[in-house]
């Protein structure tokens, strides 16, 4: 059963300063124990994000015959490599995951086991559909699902996985996955192709992991990536670099609450992954890049932010998939700049871990920001850093809009609350503790 929810309330703080380091990359997490499971041999993981949503997965592992411990500050997966899973006992309960259910909905279809997915009123709402459709066609048999596609599954996967060339009809990371996932045990090669590119971790830890994979570019903006199936994936060492989706909070809290000077150590600059930053500086941020280098396979930086007065812009659609978990905390920076931000195609918000799209739209009501809906598009017009605050937002069990409207609450003149901080501990369990480190305040 779901705990109580908890208010939270975020107070108008004084200059945010000093240097945090956010958690580990929600993305490469999950991905990092699915490969441990995966190959033969020892995988050590370090700067794991031990968030609620990476443990489900990491428990979904173990019960498809994974070891998992840890060392220290490590996390060591036994894996049983490609071909070798277990069928699960119980149901694999991916509580609030996407991400966690949609990979392992792959990776189960690929071999010749029956699992049954669940997860929280969150994730029973989100369409699966978009994995279940490629899997069917590797030969992949949904034996129940609740209406529209949705969780509760139960799935028979397939010993031999019929190799496909698929298109993907969005750009998601998550449909790109699965289908490779599933391919790694097709006696053929399995081919994704993307019009537009989504994050490539995936990708670049089968490389990383030992498979044949290869990238071409694609039209303008896409990607056609092909596998190789039935690799022996080696065990390998992770270092997980920091999220750039949960440093986003941060960022922008620095940005909006008046004479902040905060350095963000460490955080991922993977192209596919900072349209945030690229969106903030049209804006006129202060954020200055700080001791470019590389850790686990990834360019990282330090960011130093300070408080910058904000102008308005208009974020073109194709930027969306390198920052589509970002919007709500961007649209809180637009708040506080002058003149109106246009944020475009963002119809992909509607089905996140909320209707993120509304959820936004009604929490900007809630403080007092003129904001307008057009189609799949979001203006905020912004109060030349002045907001309200005073109300709720509402955050249907959605982690990103609960940090969203705390980072509001900061810079705002009156007290901005939130219905339930629980969700929060799905990607950044720290998040309280590094603000208030930085010198936010809650009550
Ligand atoms: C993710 C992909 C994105 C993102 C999610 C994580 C991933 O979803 O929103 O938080 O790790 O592959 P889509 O691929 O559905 O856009």
């Amino acid at each position: 059963m779901a705990p109580a929810a908890a208010a939270l309330r975020a107070e108008p703080s004084g200059p945010l300063r000093g240097r945090i380091r956010p958690p580990g990359d929600k993305s490469i997490s999950h991905r990092s124990m699915i490969f441990g499971l995966l190959s033969v041999g020892e995988t050590r993981v370090d700067g794991l994000l031990e968030g609620d949503d990476v443990l489900r997965t990491a428990e979904a592992c173990r019960a498809l015959g994974a070891t998992i411990g840890r060392d220290g500050s490590s996390w060591l997966v036994r894996g049983t490599g490609i071909g070798s899973l277990l069928a699960p006992r119980r149901t694999l309960d991916f509580g609030n995951a996407g991400t966690g259910s949609r990979l392992m909905l792959g990776v189960v279809g690929g071999h010749p086991i029956q699992a049954r997915f669940d997860g929280d009123a969150s994730l029973r709402k989100r369409p699966m559909r978009r994995i279940l459709d490629p899997l069917a066609l590797m030969g992949v048999t949904v034996l129940e699902q609740a209406e529209g596609g949705r969780c509760p599954i139960l799935i028979q996967g397939t010993a031999e996985p019929t190799p496909i060339e698929y298109r993907t009809p969005v750009a998601s990371a998550q449909i790109k996955s699965a289908i490779l996932f599933a391919g790694l045990n097709s006696p053929g090669r399995t081919t994704v192709i993307e019009t537009e590119a989504s994050r490539d971790h995936t990708e670049k830890m089968l490389a990383f992991f030992g498979a044949d994979v290869t990238v071409e570019l694609f039209g303008e903006a896409g990607r056609k990536v092909t596998l190789q199936g039935r690799p022996e994936l080696c065990a390998s060492h992770v270092v997980v670099p920091v999220d750039p989706s949960s440093a986003a909070f941060a960022i922008v809290a620095a940005l909006i609450v008046p004479k902040s000077d905060v350095v963000v150590e460490g955080v991922m600059m993977n192209p596919l992954r900072i349209g945030l930053i690229t969106t903030l500086l049209e804006m006129g941020a202060s954020i200055e890049i700080l001791d470019r280098r590389v850790e686990g396979g990834e360019d990282v930086a330090d960011l130093r932010v300070r408080a910058s007065a904000l102008t308005g812009v208009d974020v073109p659609a194709a930027r969306a998939p390198s920052m589509i978990d970002e919007y709500p905390i961007l649209a809180v920076a637009a708040a506080f700049a002058t003149g109106t931000t246009r944020m475009r195609g963002l119809h992909e918000l509607r089905v996140k871990e909320s209707d993120r799209l509304a959820a936004v739209a009604a929490g900007l009501a809630e403080a007092g920001v003129r904001h307008v809906v057009e189609g799949d598009d979001l203006l905020v017009e912004g109060g030349s850093g002045d907001v309200r605050g005073g109300g709720v937002a509402v955050t249907h069990l959605d982690h990103r809009i609960a940090m969203s409207f705390l980072c509001l609450g900061f810079a705002s003149q009156k007290p901005m609350a939130i219905d339930d901080e629980h969700m929060i501990a799905t990607s950044y369990p720290g998040f309280k503790a590094d603000m208030t480190r930085l010198g936010a305040r809650f009550a």
